[in-house]
């Protein structure tokens, strides 16, 4: 007889180097996130995400020493999360100017230097990210976590920009043609996206992971599904797994449509997870 044995064999964790306890923790479908202040960088770009948040999907997504990648830079909260948490980071980011600034913050003194990482911050258009990593002769990434434009939202969003606006602060990222966020037809906005993410699907290793963090908008009376028709567009191509949903319940309430109309206080957004299985595809495509 085979005799049994009780003892449990510690497991091999492919993905990350978190404990059990810290992988459960994280699945959770929603968090809250209160950031801590960093008015700084939020006085120079106009949508930025805290570098503190990116910080956790880094480190359930990935080992140390890995490659993550952000094709929508801005001023480099991914590369700075990414130093922080000691992964190489690669950002492309179509302005100079915020160019400038991520690499500013990343030469800050207060940054945890971990001198065995590189992050690489590159002017560029995303739409050719396949040639930029050949230019640059740049490896294979095991992780994309990025914040696209919420389609043309911060040209058209008077409300929540105004404050900016008053105090002379860019209220939107800029005049570039390349510049998605420059798109008014929706249509347009979603396949043009879409193109980045075939890009980023072939500078990203097999079986890692896209986290897109994304938002549906309301404009001119509707409601514009972008999250679900982010999700809906890439879903061809990347296997989308799940949504992880941000609560910001530190954000102001504004009197938006009141004693007139319903218009929603948006107090969340969409943290949308892919990953590339290639497998999978071939079989889709087989099967259809
Ligand atoms: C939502 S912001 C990202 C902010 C960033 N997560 C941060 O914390 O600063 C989107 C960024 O994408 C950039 N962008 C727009 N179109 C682009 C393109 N075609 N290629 C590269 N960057 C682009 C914009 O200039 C903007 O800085």
């Amino acid at each position: 007889m085979v005799e049994q044995t009780t003892q449990k064999q510690p497991r091999t964790n492919k993905l990350n180097e978190l404990t059990g306890k810290e992988w459960i923790k994280f699945t959770k479908s929603w968090f809250i996130h209160n950031p801590p202040p960093r008015e700084d960088t939020k006085m120079l770009h106009p949508a930025c995400f805290p570098e503190t948040l990116v910080e956790e999907f880094i480190k359930f997504f990935t080992k140390r020493y890995q490659w993550v990648l952000d094709p929508f830079l801005g001023t480099g909260s991914t590369l700075v999360a990414a130093q922080n948490s000691m992964r190489n980071g690669i950002g492309i980011e179509i302005y100079p100017e915020y160019a400038e600034i991520a690499r500013k913050r990343l030469s800050q003194k207060k940054l945890l230097k971990h001198e065995e990482v590189r992050e690489i911050v590159i002017v560029g258009d995303s739409r050719n990210i396949v040639n930029i990593f050949k230019e640059y002769n740049l490896p294979k990434v095991d992780f994309c976590i990025t914040s696209p434009p919420y389609w043309n939202q911060l040209k058209r969003n008077y409300i929540r920009q105004k404050e900016r606006g008053e105090k002379g602060l860019d209220t939107y990222y800029g005049d570039k043609q390349e510049d998605i966020g420059n798109i008014d037809d929706y249509k347009q906005f979603i396949s043009e996206q879409k193109k980045i993410f075939d890009g980023v699907y072939e500078v990203l290793k097999d079986f890692g992971y896209l986290v897109i963090i994304t938002n549906n908008v309301f404009y001119e009376g509707r409601l514009y599904p972008l999250a679900f028709d982010t999700l809906i567009s890439l879903s061809k191509k990347w296997v989308p797994k799940d949504e992880k949903i941000w609560l910001q319940n530190d954000k102001p309430l504004l009197p938006l449509g009141i004693y007139n109309a319903w218009v929603g206080n948006r107090c969340h957004q969409y943290c949308l997870i892919f990953r590339k299985e290639p497998e999978k595809l071939e079989k889709d495509i087989a099967d259809s």
